[in-house]
Parts: C-alpha cells; sequence; structure tokens
C-alpha cells in the first residue's frame, strides 16, 4: 500500500510564463498575475502559439496510429524494454499489485508538427503507453485513465489521442491529476516548469522525469547565481525545487536509464518509484532495484 502521509500542496499552482526560444524548447519563467501569458481557449501562450511549425502536411490521424503502432513494437523488442518491465515488477513482487487509477503525461511535444523533435515525442508516447500497459498487467483495475497535457498540440494530435481514448487536459489542469494513485510522465520539461509537478508528485507510486538530482542541481545554481540580483520571490522558487527534488528522491527509489534504443536520447529518463516504508523486505527490494539500474 503506499504510505498515506498527506504533504501541504499549495492551493493555486505557480504562475508561469513560458518564453519559446529560437531552438524549439520552452524556457519557463514564474511571473505576477499582472503580467501573465494570455492564453486561448486551447490553453496555448501567446509566444508558444505564434512559434509553432506548421503541421507536417502528409500526416493524418491514420498515418499516426500506424507510427505509434511500429514505433511502440521497435520499443516492446528492446533490451531497454527488458529492464524497464523488470524493475516495475520487481516493485510490486509477484503478490502484489500496483494501485494506478491515472497516468498523466506532461510535456510530450507534438507528435505532428513539422519539425526535428517530433519523432522524440513519437517515441516517448509510445514508452509511455507501453509503461501504462505493464503497470495495468499487475494493477488493481484495469481501469486507468490515460491523460496528455501539452500547449504545442495541434487538431490533428488531439485527433489521434481521442481515436486511443487518451484525454487531452488543458494547462495546468495535470497539476491536480497528481495524487497516490497517479503514474507521472514528464519528458524533459524544462525543470522551473517541473516544480509544482514535482510538489504534488511526491506521493505518486511511479514518477518518470529527465531526474529531480538534474532539477535539483539547476535549481541550487540558479540561485547561487541569483543571490545578488533576483527578488526573494524568485530565490524562494528555486529553494522550493531544491525542497521538492530531495523530497522525491527521499520517498521514492532512484532508477536511471540511459536510452541505449537509439531514439534519439528521447528515452534517457529516471524512475522514481515510492518506497514502501511499512513493507518489512525494504532493503532487499532496495538492493534488487539498485542491481537492475542500467
Ligand atoms: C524541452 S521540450 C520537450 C519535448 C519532448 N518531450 C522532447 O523530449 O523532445 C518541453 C515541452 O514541454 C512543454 N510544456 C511546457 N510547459 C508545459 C506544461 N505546463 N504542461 C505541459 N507541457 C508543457 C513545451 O511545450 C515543450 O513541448
Amino acid at each position: 500500500m503506499p504510505h498515506t502521509s498527506r504533504r501541504p500542496r499549495p492551493r493555486q499552482p505557480p504562475k508561469r510564463k513560458i518564453l519559446e526560444q529560437t531552438d524549439g524548447w520552452s524556457r519557463v519563467e514564474y511571473t505576477s498575475s499582472q503580467n501573465r501569458a494570455q492564453k486561448d481557449a486551447h490553453g496555448n501562450t501567446a509566444p508558444l502559439k505564434m512559434h509553432l511549425p506548421a503541421r507536417d502536411p502528409d500526416l493524418t490521424v491514420d498515418k499516426m496510429r500506424e507510427e505509434h503502432e511500429r514505433v511502440k513494437k521497435k520499443w516492446i523488442a528492446s533490451d531497454h524494454r527488458r529492464k524497464v518491465k523488470e524493475v516495475l515488477e520487481k516493485r510490486i513482487g509477484p503478490e502484489k499489485k500496483w494501485d494506478v487509477r491515472k497516468a498523466v503525461c506532461v510535456a510530450l511535444g507534438s507528435l505532428c508538427v513539422n519539425w526535428h523533435t517530433r519523432i522524440r515525442s513519437v517515441y516517448q508516447f509510445a514508452f509511455f503507453m507501453d509503461v501504462v500497459d505493464i503497470v495495468r498487467a499487475s494493477n488493481t483495475s484495469n481501469d486507468i485513465q490515460v491523460c496528455v497535457q501539452e500547449p504545442r498540440f495541434d487538431q490533428l494530435d488531439r485527433d489521434f489521442f481521442e481515436t486511443l481514448n487518451v484525454k487531452v487536459l488543458e494547462d495546468p489542469a495535470a497539476e491536480a491529476e497528481l495524487d497516490a494513485t497517479s503514474l507521472f510522465f514528464a519528458p524533459h520539461l524544462e525543470w522551473v516548469s517541473e516544480i509544482p509537478y514535482v510538489k504534488a508528485g511526491l506521493d505518486s507510486p511511479l514518477y518518470i522525469t529527465a531526474s529531480a538530482k538534474w532539477i535539483y542541481e539547476r535549481a541550487e545554481r540558479a540561485k547561487e547565481t541569483g543571490q545578488d540580483h533576483e527578488s526573494p520571490e524568485q530565490l524562494k522558487v528555486y529553494e522550493d525545487a531544491m525542497t521538492a527534488a530531495s523530497a522525491l528522491r527521499a520517498s521514492h527509489y532512484e532508477v536511471e536509464f540511459d536510452d541505449n534504443t537509439r531514439m534519439e536520447d528521447s528515452l534517457d529518463l529516471t524512475f522514481y518509484i515510492l518506497k514502501e516504508r511499512e513493507e518489512e523486505d525494504i532493503d532487499d527490494l532496495a538492493a534488487s532495484v539498485e542491481e537492475l539500474t542500467v
């Protein structure tokens, strides 16, 4: 059973401003309510929307489905996937089950826009859906609601997700979905943007991200370099990030995977698997998970 201690959570999600970079990645800053970026009905901020590349004209929902199935098969056949499955199965053992009701993915990127990072998103989505399948196979219920949130989704992405019964959430709805029954996946979300999710995900049985260690280090460096010129409010954001990243690492086993599937490093990810403190065999489990770290 997941531990039940409840931590105080912010009533309002932190306010953020997403600034588009020329390389297609985004930078996010905290902002006051006065200058918060305006959003349209789909949750896209104005700067994000202006810089989105066009949809790949060759893609259709059917082609995206075919590509998804092809990539998922390639992933399932990989050695990397075998290790992921082994780690997830070790976590529960033969007699236990996951108790996951929601699988929440943020920061996938668009699966249909015409730029070089598109295929990374396709790989990450196939990975995510497979992880959900692995968990579902040893879960208390078959019924796991799968949700995705990404301000860059095109209508074609949305149509594609609908065919797979995947619900599209509008930013920041995903934050409220994180609890003790949520599997969470944030593939390479900008570290400042991930802070609220780390805080909200401390009870998640499975939290997958680039690295909480990296979030800690980036926040620590930002705090040190910002000491002389940044506001106390901004420095507090960095401190919060450090606290949240440390808490995630303390409450979960940390299993790092290097992407050896040639999927463009898109699956260089760290799994955070909730520790179950009341278990007697906790040390054995920790050792066995450590052995499987690749
Ligand atoms: C660095 S890109 C990573 C894209 C892709 N996952 C990859 O690895 O190439 C970060 C993504 O996070 C998305 N993002 C930023 N804030 C977000 C939020 N609050 N919810 C969901 N996605 C967000 C951006 O739109 C962007 O697509």
